[in-house]
C-alpha cells in the first residue's frame, strides 16, 4: 500500500467487523520511529487464530478466511527493520473484558518506509463509516499531540449523527488544525 494511513483503514475495518464499540487508533512517533496501534473491544481472537493471521505463509492457512490486511502491515513494519505485535482476548474465554491489540513499530529513516499518508482523509472516512462505534484517536509527535474522541464530539452534539456533512467538515477542520499547530501539515 501506498500509505501506512491505509492499512489503518483497514485494520480499523477489523475492529468493526469484529463488533466493537469503540476503536483505539495510538500514533506515536520519534524523531526515527512510528509506532502504530489498533485496541478494540470486538470479539477477540483465538491463540491459534493469532498465530495464522500473523503468519502470511503458515500452511494451515485454509483453516481460516484469507485475508491480507495482518500480513500487509505486517510486511511494511518488517520492511522497515520493525515489528508487529498482535494480542487478543476472544470474547469466548472471557465474556466481560475481551478485544484486539494490533501494533506496528516502524522505523522512519529506512528506504523501505511507507508513509504515513493523508491521516486526516483516513479518520473522516473511518468516521463517516462507523456508526456508533467510537473512534479514539491520538497521535503524539516530537512537536505536541493530536487528538480526537467521538465520544467527546457526540455529547457537544447531542443526537446530531456524525456522519452529517457539517459534523464531518468540522472534523476535518479541527484535525487539520491541530496539525497545523504542531507544524505537521497533514
Ligand atoms: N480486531 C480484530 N478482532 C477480531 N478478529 C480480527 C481482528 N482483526 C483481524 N481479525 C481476524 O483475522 C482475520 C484476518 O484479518 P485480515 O485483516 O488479515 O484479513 P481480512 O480482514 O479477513 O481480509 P482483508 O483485510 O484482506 O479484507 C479476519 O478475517 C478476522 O477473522
Ligand atoms: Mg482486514
Amino acid at each position: 500500500m501506498k500509505e501506512l494511513s491505509l492499512n489503518i483503514l483497514d485494520l480499523a475495518q477489523n475492529s468493526l467487523t469484529a463488533g466493537s464499540t469503540w476503536v483505539m487508533i495510538d500514533l506515536e512517533e520519534t524523531e526515527d520511529t512510528l509506532r502504530i496501534t489498533l485496541k478494540d473491544n470486538g470479539c477477540g481472537m483465538s491463540e491459534e487464530m493469532v498465530r495464522n493471521v500473523t503468519d502470511p505463509f503458515c500452511t494451515t492457512r485454509k483453516t481460516r478466511k484469507v485475508g491480507l490486511g495482518i500480513p500487509f502491515f505486517q510486511l511494511a513494519a518488517e520492511q522497515t527493520g520493525g515489528s508487529l505485535t498482535l494480542s487478543s482476548i476472544p470474547a469466548s474465554v472471557s465474556p466481560d473484558s475481551h478485544g484486539t491489540v494490533i501494533s506496528g513499530l516502524f522505523y522512519k529513516n529506512h528506504l523501505d518506509f511507507t508513509p504515513l499518508g493523508d491521516v486526516v482523509s483516513t479518520l473522516c472516512t473511518l468516521i463517516q463509516g462507523a456508526g456508533d462505534v467510537d473512534i479514539i484517536f491520538s497521535h503524539k509527535l516530537p512537536g505536541g499531540e493530536i487528538s480526537l474522541d467521538t465520544r467527546e464530539i457526540k455529547e457537544v452534539l447531542g443526537g446530531i449523527p456524525l456522519c452529517e456533512p457539517e459534523v464531518l467538515v468540522w472534523i476535518r477542520d479541527n484535525l487539520t488544525e491541530q496539525y497545523d499547530e504542531v507544524g505537521q501539515n497533514h
